[in-house]
């Protein structure tokens, strides 16, 4: 269902580099859903999952349950997807963090996990809602929704990306609700809005894992006929 992607580009010889295989570990930074480590890992990729929170993945052995920043030291990782906090970063929390220790708080987490993670990879994702951190870690590098990947909800989600591939739609689908808020308050309403939805954690692990694999320069692979992709891709479905 999620797995082929959908718009069409126009093709360029693409130049294989010399490592084709990338074999380095992959981290999951403030994932306690596992949704992309168990992905991940289903795909033969050596995944881990961090969180200060226990895993409700059911994959402990896969999980560091430790600081993130612990954690970006721990190993040499192949790429690294941080999906900090953002409570108090949010837009939509304007009226009730503005300038609040809360905010510089969450600014600090999200600038610094960002930073960090630049300096000890050369693949990097995070992803937040709507945002005020463009201001502090740059222009974000593309916009994307649930209903691009298979759920009928919107949810305007921003990505910043290092090194890896824009992501592209697998299954965009007619829904349009904003079922988050509608969602009726509960003690665990927070974590169940955060979660990541699973077709964007199934595009972002057959991807971003096929784009490394694949041994393609960025700019080979942005040039790379669909089909060439899509035969790539079918390793991983
Ligand atoms: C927005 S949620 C991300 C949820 C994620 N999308 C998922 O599917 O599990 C942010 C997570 O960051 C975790 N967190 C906050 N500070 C952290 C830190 N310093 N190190 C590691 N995890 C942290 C929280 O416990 C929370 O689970």
């Amino acid at each position: 269902m999620f797995n082929r992607i959908t718009n069409d580009e126009g093709y360029t010889s693409a130049r294989l580099l010399a490592n084709t295989c990338y074999k380095q570990p992959i981290l999951v930074g403030f994932e306690e859903s596992q949704a992309i480590t168990k992905e991940l890992r289903a795909k033969g990729i050596e995944a881990y999952s961090c969180d200060l929170q226990e895993c409700s993945g059911g994959h402990p052995e896969w999980h560091l349950q430790i600081d993130i920043f612990q954690a970006l030291k721990l190993k040499k990782w192949g790429g690294i997807i941080l999906h900090p906090p953002c409570t108090f970063t949010a837009l939509c929390g304007n009226r009730w963090y503005w300038n609040s220790e809360k905010r510089i708080e969450g600014i600090e987490l999200c600038k610094n996990a960002w930073n960090e993670a630049c300096k000890v990879c050369d693949y990097v994702a995070l992803e937040q809602p709507k945002t005020i951190m463009q201001k502090y870690i740059g222009q974000r590098t593309q916009t994307i929704h649930p209903w691009q990947f298979g759920h009928g909800e919107t949810k305007e989600t921003w990505l910043w990306l290092k090194g890896f591939p824009k992501l592209k739609p697998t299954e965009i689908v007619e829904g349009r609700e904003n079922k988050i808020w509608k969602m009726p308050p509960s003690k665990d309403r927070g974590k169940l809005r955060s979660k990541t939805y699973p077709g964007i954690a199934s595009a972002i692990a057959i991807q971003f894992i096929s784009f490394l694999e694949s041994g393609y320069s960025l700019s080979d692979w942005d040039n790379l006929h669909i089909s060439e992709k899509n035969r790539i891709f079918a390793k991983y479905v």
